[in-house]
């Protein structure tokens, strides 16, 4: 169950709202830097799982860098005190706009991800006077056995340059005097569980190719192996934090890099998911035809992963747990929102602790791509965050019916 330590100014605060346990995640980023130190292994946060101010600040706090995919995010790295230096800027489709505001600020690196692209990185720096730092993104034809929307190393996929056209992105970076190349990029899927045998095949393949490039003569100095480390949704207080070690070793283990090689990763939801929860109030419990719908005032719009990709998210009865100590029974609920769409449901058929309207429920392990994919779709406003330690400073339910005191 989630953790709340004062539920009586926990349950006054307006919802939905996103709930960040702040001693988890200040855990979590702890044991990252740790490892990274350990290692050897450069860690650059991968802003697009989550950009709440506050825990940006406190990542780039302990000197870890970023990975950003538009012009914005590396503006807002830079606000939230990131080193330029260790900004990567990824992105398929980088307009010519974003490219100048990364030469701006002086990020650490493009990383390139078509032929086409390095063309345009490099005129872009020809015509500012500039040299590009460049990495080029390698798709690597590796399956991570994840779901099909979250992998991005095969063929089929938009992502990354194939070793069909090594020789050719070889000889457009080679001796170009407006770039200065910097290394190569893998990133194959997000949600890896299989860790150490997914890890050690993508390992396996990096060693390959970064041979095959130094062969066709060009220097590797950075490897950077992206992100896709998973976590534990079916057990977000079991896992609270995600298999870091494992990840860091077979890394450690199973890559080839010379002294003077730089290795680099890129996690986004392995670093915020379990520090974050969607927290909604029942508003109804409809009794259908065949079903019990608990109908929350949280919608799609807030937290888009289950309608799209059918993902699983924990869902808890919080008031049940800390106001009658779980003493209500079970029943079984589809969790639903208010928008006007069939797939506005956060889980079917989930047996919670029985349920009426006020209640506040948890939508755990929502702190990665959960408040960063909201939408206004129906004119709902966003739902802010809320911090485990300033709980008290939230937003209040307002009481419409003062008279009635
Ligand atoms: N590096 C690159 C180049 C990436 O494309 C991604 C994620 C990451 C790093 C961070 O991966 P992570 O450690 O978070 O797995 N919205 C989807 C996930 C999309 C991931 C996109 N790329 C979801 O909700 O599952």
């Amino acid at each position: 169950m989630l953790k709340i330590d004062d539920f009586a100014s926990f349950s006054r605060v307006a919802t939905p709202f996103y709930y960040y346990d702040i001693d988890l995640f200040r855990r979590t980023v702890d044991k990252v830097a740790e490892l990274s130190e350990r290692t050897g292994i450069h860690v650059h946060y991968s802003l697009k799982a989550n950009s709440d101010r506050r825990l940006n600040e406190m990542i780039s706090s302990r000197g870890l860098g970023a990975d950003c995919v538009s012009g914005d995010e590396i503006d807002f790295a830079v606000s939230c005190g990131y080193n330029p230096k260790k900004i990567f800027f990824a992105g398929v489709a980088k307009s010519d706009k974003e490219i100048c505001q990364a030469f701006q600020v002086g990020i650490g690196a493009f990383v390139v991800e078509s032929l086409e692209e390095i063309e345009i990185v490099s005129d872009i720096a020809r015509r500012l006077g500039r040299k590009a730092p460049m990495s080029l993104r390698i798709n690597p034809n590796i399956d991570p056995h994840t779901h099909h929307y979250i992998t991005t190393g095969l063929y089929e996929d938009k992502f990354g340059i194939s070793d069909r056209s090594f020789d050719e992105a070889v000889a457009m970076v080679k001796d170009n005097p407006y770039i200065d190349f910097y290394g190569l990029q893998f990133h194959i899927g997000s949600q890896i569980m299989e860790v150490s045998d997914v890890v050690k095949l993508e390992c396996e393949k990096v060693n390959e190719i970064v041979a095959l490039f130094e062969r066709i003569g060009l220097e590797v100095r950075n490897i950077d192996l992206g992100g896709g480390l998973g976590i534990d949704y079916d057990d977000p207080d079991g896992n609270p934090i995600a298999d870091f070690e494992t990840w860091f070793r077979t890394i450690d283990e199973n890559l080839v890099r010379r002294p003077d090689q730089t290795v680099h990763v890129e996690p986004g939801r392995s670093l915020v998911a379990q520090s974050g929860s969607l927290i909604t109030e029942v508003l109804y419990v409809k009794k259908g035809e065949n079903r019990r719908f608990l109908m929350v005032d949280a919608g799609m719009n807030d937290l888009i992963r289950p309608a799209l990709y059918g993902a699983y998210h924990k869902i808890e009865n919080l008031t049940a747990h800390y106001e009658d100590g779980d003493g209500r029974g079970c029943r079984v609920y589809d969790v639903v929102g208010p928008v006007c769409e069939s797939a506005d449901c956060f889980g079917k058929e989930r047996a919670l602790a029985k349920s009426h309207r006020g209640d506040r429920i948890a939508i755990r392990s929502a702190g990665a791509y959960g408040q960063v994919m909201a939408s206004r779709y129906n004119m709902r406003p966003f739902a802010p965050s809320v911090y485990s330690d300033r709980v008290t400073e939230a937003p209040r339910k307002k009481n419409y019916f003062a008279n009635e005191d």
